[in-house]
């Protein structure tokens, strides 16, 4: 059934109080819950539902009697609940061990964890299952001592002890009115890593971060991470922690990356656990996110909550935003910000703008869902982020700090919306760009698409004014046409004749106002005059990606190649670059033409390989060709079918072309890029590392062509001999997707050296999957990995690492002319549908974009899409997914 936002209604009970005991086996857990419920008198009076599902139910009580209930569907139905205050006793059991889903209470690794957000809690006892109901929880754990000897939950620890037949007892309670999704138990056999700290407040507190035996050693990272969350949270929003301890725990089967329950943090291993020798740079960076997102979310989200499903974006739009602003603010150097930014728009680019013009589009606050898990998207989070920057853009850094102090001084304790939040900002800043537009500026939450800007400049040289005229246009998406103008901040600068930044000074004002600002644009067409413009300006438009849109400003390659040149904005820098590169693969997809890259543009990628100043890390992503995911939307936004290989092979020759043409300017950035001293995970190594690493494999991309061998030697020495990950995976994958022969010994020793390190055989997996194709190796080579005694659809992240990698990131190896790999995708669908849905639906969304397809991938997508949709037992999750791409037809 369709769950809609306008249906929404408060509850008709609040549950005040919860105590809850576990009796934990992984055949049968025992579960009781006592509840304190009140009427709310504030909406007409009705049965008591509870949810519940796949629980078996033993008993239930009011104040103490028997009563009389039903069960309908996925409902414990009480019809006869007294008026005034009562207890409610619910005894149930559940079966730990047999969920797969990882929805609710499961087993990892021997151990009890816990996964409740969005609906698992009623996967563990009846319960009113909303954001909007917040209880205070007590919860006892029980089990056997010496199999589980760590008993953790929400909140402060109470009480702990014996009991008979070797089992133990902890008792828990959370302070803190919370609704379930943010409840978590763990009981297992674990270590901790241990910190204390004091904080700005003065209130001392005890970090842990508590993992397997053998991975303790792999925490420090995490720690750190979490301590300069802390630390930031406080300094830059003034929001302290609020408990005297706070936790987090790895497990190994994770359907996302982590969860921010309270007090309680759980992480998926592969979000939290990393060495030198096991995970990359990238890793590390991603884990600092992630332990920042999880513990951001203790106020934007935990202490202020959604009042239901459909304001998700309230608290992950705002929690992404300030993970990313904590991502820039470690970074420190300008140049490592623009670096984090980059990657955070390249992620938006390829993951959300496809996601937006595709069967699953739906607005950052969605109107209507099946199934809720479905939406835990790029547009919900990552959009969702672009939507909370612009707020700071329009009210400034300042401003922003002030509407977050209304916000938690208005909402602190309640389940609240996106409007909510908007008003905080607005009021908290009267008269400012935000609060003179605030409804049209909320068009951001409801209207889906990416909104699309033209931007034209015009220079009069008599009067010496440059006019720039910007138009918007809000695409279709399903269910929604006709959209209303959107606000749309454009940050901006003029470059003058050699590049330098002109004054900017609008029509009307007194005096110029620096030499960067912020138009808002807001009707579907509007001009902004800029008067003494001494020349012919080029124009550096929607600076640090201002706003989440598709921009044509129409710039020459000239006019691009001095951008690339001398912005002094380094994310239009970088931009102004992968423009080029587009231009040059569009060109040659849509002329069916091979692609041959021209003088000026590799002298171009030449000169800043070769820059004295730019930094590594920033080389290394202007010399990283646009995402193919990227350039594909780039074609469908102009109405052009899209051939997955045309792309892929444009990509191709670009990528060989550019190692052809430097290979000497490669081998000076090899050697040039060579960090000294020990690892150190920092943005200037890394920054280092990419680059050389980037390097390598162009070198051993030329050497095979040229036929030599120094380079593809060279790198299997630094595979063998690499200190770190980094490095060694560098090497690994520059030899996978070049080098045929020397690539099989390098993969067996891999694996026989890492094959006790699950996070690392993912790797060994996930490089396959998306290895360069050719001839249908690779393909051929997945199919067969499936059968390997490593693989399991039961793990999300090995199915992740090798069905995803291939699905989502190999279109050269998936987009086949015989429809294979589509084949393929219908099965691995179906497998897992049947043992994970929240796994199985995301795999489903590979074919979000099928309609845009060339021939024959459209067809035979559709056929695929058909097959699954016929399955008779599909899960809602993968049924909503499926039910959407067929609408496109
Ligand atoms: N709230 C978590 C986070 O953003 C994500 C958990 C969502 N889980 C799910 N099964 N839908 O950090
Ligand atoms: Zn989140």
């Amino acid at each position: 059934t369709l769950i809609r936002l306008e249906d929404y209604v408060a509850p008709i009970y609040w549950i005040r109080t919860v105590e809850l005991s576990f009796d934990l086996d992984p055949a049968k857990t025992l579960v009781t819950s006592k509840m304190q419920i009140q009427r709310n008198a504030a909406v007409p009076h009705g049965p008591l539902r509870l949810h519940g599902e796949e629980l078996t139910l033993l008993r239930v009580l009011i104040n103490g009697e028997s009563v009389s209930f039903r069960q309908e569907g996925h409902e414990l139905i009480i019809e006869g609940a007294p008026d005034a205050d009562f207890t409610l006793e619910i005894r149930n059991t559940c079966a730990p061990e047999k969920n797969t889903a990882l929805s609710g209470l499961y087993t990892s690794g021997g151990g009890f964890f816990t996964q409740c957000e969005a609906e698992g809690f009623r996967r563990i006892t009846y319960f009113l299952d909303r954001p909007d109901v917040m209880a205070v929880y007590t919860v006892t754990l029980r089990a056997d001592q010496a199999k589980y000897p760590v008993l953790l939950s929400n909140g402060n620890l109470l009480e702990t002890g014996e009991l008979d037949n070797g089992r133990h007892f902890a008792k828990w309670h959370d302070p803190f009115p919370k609704p379930s999704y943010l409840f978590a138990l763990v009981a297992a056999d674990l270590v901790s890593r241990e910190q204390r700290i004091r904080t700005r407040a003065g209130k001392d507190h005890l970090l842990q971060v508590y993992v397997r035996r053998g991975d303790l050693e792999k925490t420090e990272h995490a720690m750190n991470s979490l301590i300069a969350s802390v630390v930031w949270d406080e300094a830059r929003f003034g929001l302290p922690l609020d408990l005297e301890r706070f936790m987090v725990v790895g497990v190994s089967d994770f359907n996302m990356g982590a969860m921010e329950n309270k007090g309680l943090n759980i992480f998926n291993t592969s979000a939290l656990l990393a060495s030198a020798a096991t995970a990359t740079d990238a890793d590390f960076h991603r884990i600092e996110s992630i332990v920042a997102h999880e513990y951001f979310h203790n106020w934007t989200g935990n202490r202020v909550t959604c009042r239901d499903w459909f304001q998700l974006s309230l608290k992950e739009g705002l929690t992404v935003f300030r993970d990313q602003e904590f991502s820039q603010d470690m970074a420190a150097a300008p140049s490592a910000r623009a670096v984090c930014r980059i990657q955070d728009v390249r992620a938006l680019r390829s993951g959300q703008f496809p996601e937006d013009a595709g069967a699953m589009a739906h607005p950052v606050r969605p109107d209507s869902y099946v199934e809720i898990n479905n939406f835990y998207t790029a547009t919900v989070y990552n959009k969702g982020a672009e939507v909370v920057r612009m707020y700071q853009t329009l009210v400034g850094r300042a401003g922003f700090e002030a509407g977050m102090k209304l916000y938690f001084e208005r909402h602190d304790g309640q389940a609240v919306t996106c409007d909510d939040f908007a008003a905080a900002m607005a009021d908290a800043n009267p008269g400012s760009a935000l609060a003179t537009r605030l409804e049209a500026f909320k068009r951001w939450y409801v209207q889906a698409g990416t909104p699309r800007v033209q931007a034209r400049g015009s220079y009069d040289a008599e009067t010496q004014t440059y006019t720039l005229t910007l138009r918007q246009t809000l695409p279709d998406t399903p269910g929604q046409t006709h959209k209303q103008a959107q606000v749309i901040p454009v940050a901006m600068g003029l470059l003058g004749a050699d590049g330098q930044a002109l004054p900017l000074q609008l029509q009307g004002e007194a005096a110029a106002q620096g030499s960067e600002r912020v138009l808002v644009l807001e009707q579907l067409e509007q001009s902004f005059v800029f008067v003494n413009v001494a020349s012919a300006p080029v124009p550096s438009l929607l600076r640090g990606f201002s706003a989440p849109v598709l921009l044509d400003d129409g710039l020459s390659d000239t006019e691009l190649l001095m951008l690339l040149q001398h912005d002094a904005d380094a994310f239009n820098r970088w931009e102004a670059g992968q423009r080029l590169a587009l231009a040059r693969i569009i060109g040659a997809v849509r002329a069916g033409a091979a692609l041959q890259l021209d003088a000026a543009f590799i002298q171009a990628m030449r000169a800043v390989l070769r820059h004295a100043e730019l930094d590594p890390a920033f080389k290394a992503l202007a010399l990283t060709l646009p995402d193919e995911a990227y350039i594909a939307e780039q074609l469908a936004a102009a109405g052009h079918s899209v051939d997955p290989q045309a792309i892929h092979a444009a990509v191709e020759a670009a990528h060989i072309q550019l190692a052809d043409a430097l290979h000497e300017d490669w081998a000076w950035a090899f050697d040039a890029h060579q960090v000294r001293g020990g690892y150190q995970p920092t943005p200037q190594q890394a920054g280092q590392r990419a680059l050389s690493n980037q390097a390598l494999s162009m070198l051993v991309l030329h050497a095979t062509r040229s036929g030599t061998t120094v380079w593809p030697g060279r790198a299997y020495q630094r595979f063998k001999d690499a200190s770190n990950m980094t490095d060694r995976l560098g090497a690994l994958s520059a030899l996978v997707n070049a080098h045929a022969e020397l690539a099989v010994p390098a993969l067996e020793r891999f694996h026989a050296q890492f094959r006790h390190e699950p996070l690392v055989v993912d790797k060994w997996f996930a490089l396959q999957g998306r290895a360069a194709e050719v001839d249908g190796k690779t393909f051929a080579r997945v199919k067969q990995l499936t059968q390997h005694p490593d693989f399991t659809l039961k793990n999300p992240n090995r199915a992740r690492s090798l069905i995803f990698s291939l699905c989502m990131f190999n279109p050269a190896a998936f987009h086949r002319s015989d429809a294979a790999g589509y084949v393929f995708w219908a099965e691995q669908v179906l497998q897992l549908d049947a043992i994970n849905p929240q796994v199985a639906g995301r795999l489903a969304r590979v074919m979000d974009r099928w309609n845009v397809l060339a021939q024959p991938y459209r067809d035979a997508a559709r056929e695929a899409i058909a097959r699954v949709a016929a399955k008779p037992e599909l899960s809602n999750d993968v049924r909503e997914i499926i039910e959407r791409a067929l609408a496109l037809d």
